[in-house]
């Protein structure tokens, strides 16, 4: 099985489920509630682990009962933890997230700038067959997708708002994959000009992933737009992240950009369809019986 570097945001998840988005100023109490691992970086890391690859994290935690919390969750799933630093004196990253019965999330995270040092001490040969990177952290996306290039592998940029942060990584990525808000934020709006324009401009394979929406891709060329699949949403929190590390695992098997985009929307519309009590990932054995008997595509 390939080997991935993924590279960003390690968080802890409190997830509060509610029956409706609470008002401003009103106390309110979630019918159920649970702390789980998340972050961009992490949330793809586990996705990728759940598919069978093997995967490196590189990030930071603190030294605090979450950073614990992360690293033996890190443990259990079989994550190589080696480039995860603990920062001393410093939280780890957290985040307050708010599900309402669509299965939408609403997130506040919080974290420290020291979370991301200028520079990440990587091996020098470069033992990964892809990479990963994040916006959260552009220090390490610039010298790992300059690394992952340069030993001729793919390196995929997960591009949140606000990209323009991660804008050496960005110039030298080979596949740059937004969200809305993350493509609205580089050019100014969402729409399939937008993923034309930010193609032109990167020189890369761009898309956009939008949700229940088909996903946009530009491989500088030609707009290609491939259907997701229907899904009855019970938590959408990390579909993106899980999305990304399905995309790069599939990448890194050899599959052209637009099979990979189909695997990773089949990956994503089964974690949307599990609660957060349920915090295993999707196998491959899994999607390949999804993809078998598709409930249909949108
Ligand atoms: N309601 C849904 N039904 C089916 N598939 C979905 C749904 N929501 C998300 N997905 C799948 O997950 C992919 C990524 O979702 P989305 O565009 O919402 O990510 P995001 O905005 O980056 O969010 P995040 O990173 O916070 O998870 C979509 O392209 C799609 O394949
Ligand atoms: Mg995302």
């Amino acid at each position: 099985m390939p080997r991935i570097i993924c590279a960003g945001l390690i968080a802890v998840d409190l997830v509060f489920e509610v029956s409706h988005m609470p008002a401003k100023g009103t106390k309110n109490r979630a019918s159920t509630s649970r702390m789980i691992p998340g972050g961009g970086s992490l949330n793809a890391a586990l996705a990728i682990a759940g598919l069978g690859g093997q995967v490196s994290l590189c990030g930071a935690v603190g030294d605090d009962v979450f950073g614990q919390f992360l690293r033996q969750r890190m443990r259990d799933r079989g994550i190589d933890d080696v480039l995860v630093s603990t920062m001393t004196e410093m939280p780890t990253s957290r985040s307050a997230i708010i599900i309402t019965p669509d299965g939408d999330r609403s997130i506040i995270n919080h974290r420290e700038t020291g979370l991301a040092p200028a520079s990440v001490a990587l091996p020098t040969d470069f033992p990964f067959d892809a990479a990963l990177v994040d916006t959260r952290w552009p220090a390490a996306a610039a010298e790992i997708v300059k690394a992952a290039r340069h030993a001729g592998k793919p390196a995929v940029i997960d591009a949140e708002a606000p990209v323009a942060n991660a804008r050496k990584a960005l110039s030298a990525a080979s596949h740059v994959v937004f969200s809305e808000q993350g493509l609205a934020d580089f050019c100014g709006a969402a729409g399939p000009d937008c993923l034309a324009q930010a193609s032109a401009r990167l020189g890369c394979w761009c898309a956009v992933t939008r949700g229940a929406a088909s996903v946009l891709c530009h491989d500088g060329a030609q707009m290609t737009e491939v259907p997701t699949f229907k899904a009855k949403p019970l938590n959408t929190l990390g579909a993106g992240d899980a999305w990304h590390g399905a995309f790069t695992l599939s990448l890194a098997q050899g599959r052209s950009e637009l099979d990979a985009v189909q695997w990773a929307n089949a990956v994503a519309c089964l974690k949307v369809g599990r609660s957060i009590h349920d915090e295993e990932m999707p196998t491959a054995q899994d999607v390949a019986r999804f993809l078998n008997a598709p409930p249909g595509s949108v």
